[in-house]
């Protein structure tokens, strides 16, 4: 089929190289002309395991192009995704003003019928705004229909979950529409779930800010382990081995960030409010999840006694492993709570360096993860890399000025990080270092 993908970002850029792989021809659109332009070069601006090999090879045998012309994507294409940014406002509204923007477009250059396809993560009743809007320019309702199919793309394993998910959601309008998208989605093995737009608006929101409150669940939990001397670890595993909870997102930490949960759960909250309905759930997720970030910082305070003049390592910027994103990334936060109190940071990522230096001023930059270690007061984790779990400390132990770890993803072993003469300190986990802890 023809698939025109309007919005190149993390979503669009990953949903149109996949459905070029499964066999369709696909114009990818954005109005940033620069990034068309690297797109078109065979590069991925973006770092996400597998894309840009993927691309380059569709764009080579010609299944996928680049273009700047939405006019170009709807004069081809018989299926329209709308996969532009939806931001947070101040108030924690979802911006669907380039929604509305591409809408409008997609409108005023329809001929002859097209099914428009919201992929963005939208709050319920976007649809409708979508078809009011393209109805007020396109007064013949033959010539289009809507269609919601949210994504449920996870950063660094997006190729593979679009290629294998455990579900696709299809909100159709009309059975021409769902029968369309089952067309688009065949070559792909999943179960296929066919609804209303409204309901899989809210499967998104709510799938989302559900594995969100889960994640924020078990870090109140976590805290409640570190008061209590109970082991986080020890009760996620026995919570997870009930079917009706699961073992996942059951990680305690410091915190979700990205930039798909934060947004998510305050769009989703603020659309519940405003349907006077206000979801109080989902604020409270978001405020663990704030305090859980401050929470660490009063462990490395309690532990180092003074910040000021001490040098910290820190060990990843990117909101979780395998990504270049630092928005909403705990780290940023959590840096600038240290430097608050005069500490110096250090730091190293594997990927999100280019993206971190822009936003964090005074940190020093190392070229790998002992380099920042070097004369380090401690060792800060924050993001899971596996280049992290995997290095040697004796070494980076041989390079602090003192031995000292906190794990901020609880990923590191205790006992062969102990046993080495660090002091290791995580989040609600039980190690010999603890006792006597002021936290
Ligand atoms: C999330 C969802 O998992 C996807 O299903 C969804 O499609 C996507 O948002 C989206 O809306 O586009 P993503 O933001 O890439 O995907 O990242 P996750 O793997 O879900 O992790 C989110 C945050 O939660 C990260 O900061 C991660 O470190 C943290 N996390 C995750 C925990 O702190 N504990 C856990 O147990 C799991």
């Amino acid at each position: 089929m023809k698939v025109g993908v309007i919005g190149s970002g993390y979503v669009g850029l990953v949903t149109g190289t996949c459905l070029a792989h499964i066999g369709h021809q696909v114009i990818c659109v954005d109005n940033d002309a620069e990034k068309i332009a690297v797109l078109r070069r065979g590069k991925t601006p973006i770092y996400e395991p597998g894309l840009e090999n993927l691309l380059k090879r569709l764009q080579k045998n010609g299944r996928l192009s680049f273009t700047t012309q939405i006019k170009e994507a709807v004069r081809s294409a018989e299926i329209l995704f709308i996969c532009v940014n939806t931001p947070p406002k101040e108030n924690g509204e979802a911006d669907l003003s380039a929604v509305e923007n591409v809408s409008r477009e997609i409108a005023l250059n329809l001929k002859e019928y097209r099914l428009i396809v919201e992929k963005s993560t939208v709050p319920v009743q976007t649809g409708e705004w979508i078809y009011k809007t393209i109805k007020s320019i396109q007064s013949d309702e033959g010539l289009f229909d809507v269609a919601s199919n949210p994504e449920f793309l996870r950063e660094g394993s997006a190729v593979q979950d679009f290629l294998k998910p455990d579900r696709i959601i299809l909100g159709a309008s009309s059975p021409k529409a769902e029968r369309m998208l089952r067309e688009l989605y065949k070559p792909i093995k999943a179960r296929v779930v066919v609804t209303d737009i409204k309901s899989a608006e809210l499967i998104k929101h709510a799938s989302n800010s559900f594995l969100a409150a889960k994640i924020s669940f078990i870090n109140a939990v976590a805290k409640i382990c570190d008061a209590s001397g109970a082991d986080v670890e020890n009760v996620a595993l026995g919570m997870g081995l009930d079917p009706r909870i699961g073992p996942h997102f059951l990680k305690a930490g410091i915190g979700f960030g990205g930039f798909c949960f934060p947004k998510d759960l305050s769009a989703f909250y603020s659309m519940s409010e405003k349907l006077g309905v206000p979801f109080h759930l989902l604020k409270e997720a978001l405020q663990i999840n704030q305090e859980q970030k401050a929470y660490f910082v009063r462990k490395v305070e309690s532990h180092l006694w003074n910040l000021k003049g001490k040098t910290l390592a820190v060990w990843g910027i990117a909101f979780k492993a395998d990504t270049d994103d630092i928005r909403f990334a705990p780290s940023l936060d959590i840096i600038a709570m240290l430097q608050a109190q005069g500490a110096h940071i250090r730091a190293y990522d594997p990927q999100a360096m280019a993206r971190a230096r822009e936003v964090l001023p005074g940190v020093s930059w190392a070229k790998d993860p002992y380099a920042a270690a070097k004369g380090a007061d401690a060792l800060l984790l924050i993001t899971e890399w596996k280049e992290f779990l995997q290095a040697d400390f004796k070494k980076v132990k041989s390079l602090m000025t003192q031995p000292v770890i906190f794990d901020g993803r609880n990923v590191l072993d205790p006992k062969a990080i102990l046993k080495l003469g660090f002091q290791y300190f995580a989040i609600g986990r039980q190690t010999e270092s603890r006792v006597g802890a002021l936290v």
